[in-house]
């Protein structure tokens, strides 16, 4: 029988990683199956203990389950525990394991991109869930200085406060939407505001050499107004792609290569 593996969430349709799973098995010659399981809301431990008593090798779990996953599992990665979240489940030894991937998956599709981490200056757009995933492996990756800018200033000073610690190596500070100034190597908009069709002002005193948009496929404000100043630009789809080879190297030993994949 073939590995069976799945993502979890609710809701689960839109999900794209069977189709990214498929296409990585078919390149590394893997036999895999992987499905969508649609999840009541509070049905996710006993869908998770199913599947894997079923013999299931690896889960996926996205919106709204990440956080209840981080909880359930018994060994956690330490960008996992630092995320509060876990996207990759796994059993060992009769355990469950969690990572979190998001982080690393934004990283290497920017490495694809051939933009340059090291010693950056990074502002980043929005204090949820996304923008903690994605601190501590992008300072790993060598930025230097990371600034938090978000609507409600008081969520940004509380995720500077709890990962100041974890990231000890890079200068963390927050700042509200409205003080939106001063140069940075990146800017990423990890905020819902695309998804929503809502509006973000990048105002003139805001400089930057790369813009970075994490939601993919959707009109987005902010894209439009890093096209209009010339700057290098991508959308999302690269980190979506970059989570999946991640999770899939863990449960397969094997890391296809993100650029065969764009
Ligand atoms: P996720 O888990 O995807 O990060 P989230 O936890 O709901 O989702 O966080 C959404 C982020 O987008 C928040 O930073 C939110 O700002 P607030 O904390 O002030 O709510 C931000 N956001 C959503 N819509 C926005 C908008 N129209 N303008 C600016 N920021 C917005």
């Amino acid at each position: 029988m073939s590995k069976q593996f799945a993502v979890i969430g609710n809701p689960i349709e839109q999900s794209r990683s069977p189709e990214l799973h498929h296409a990585f098995a078919a390149k590394t010659g893997i036999d895999l199956c992987y499905s969508k399981r649609l999840a009541a809301l509070d049905g996710f431990s006993e869908s998770v203990e199913r599947f894997f008593a079923e013999g299931g090798i690896g889960m996926n779990v996205t919106v709204p389950f990440k956080e209840q996953a981080f909880s359930q599992c018994a060994v956690l990665t330490e960008r996992a525990q630092i995320a509060k979240a876990v996207n990759t489940l796994w059993m060992e030894n009769g355990v469950l394991h969690g990572d979190n991937t998001d982080g690393q998956g934004l990283v290497d599709a920017i490495h694809a991109l051939d933009w340059n981490l090291e010693n950056t200056d990074i502002l980043i757009i929005g204090a949820g869930g996304a923008t903690r995933g994605v601190i501590y492996p992008l300072v790993k990756a060598g930025a230097k200085k990371i600034v938090i800018a978000n609507r409600t200033l008081a969520r940004a000073e509380q995720l500077v406060s709890d990962l100041k610690e974890a990231v000890h190596e890079a200068e963390l500070s927050a700042i509200a939407l409205e003080q939106l100034e001063g140069q940075f190597d990146f800017v990423i908009n990890a905020t819902s505001a695309s998804l929503t069709g809502d509006t973000l002002i990048l105002p003139e005193t805001l400089q930057f050499k790369h813009a970075y948009e994490m939601a993919y496929g959707k009109p987005s404000s902010f894209l439009e107004q890093a096209k209009a100043r010339g700057v290098p630009t991508a959308e999302g789809y690269g980190m979506l792609v970059g989570q999946a080879i991640k999770s899939f190297s863990i449960w397969n030993g094997v890391k296809p290569n993100l650029k065969d994949f764009l």
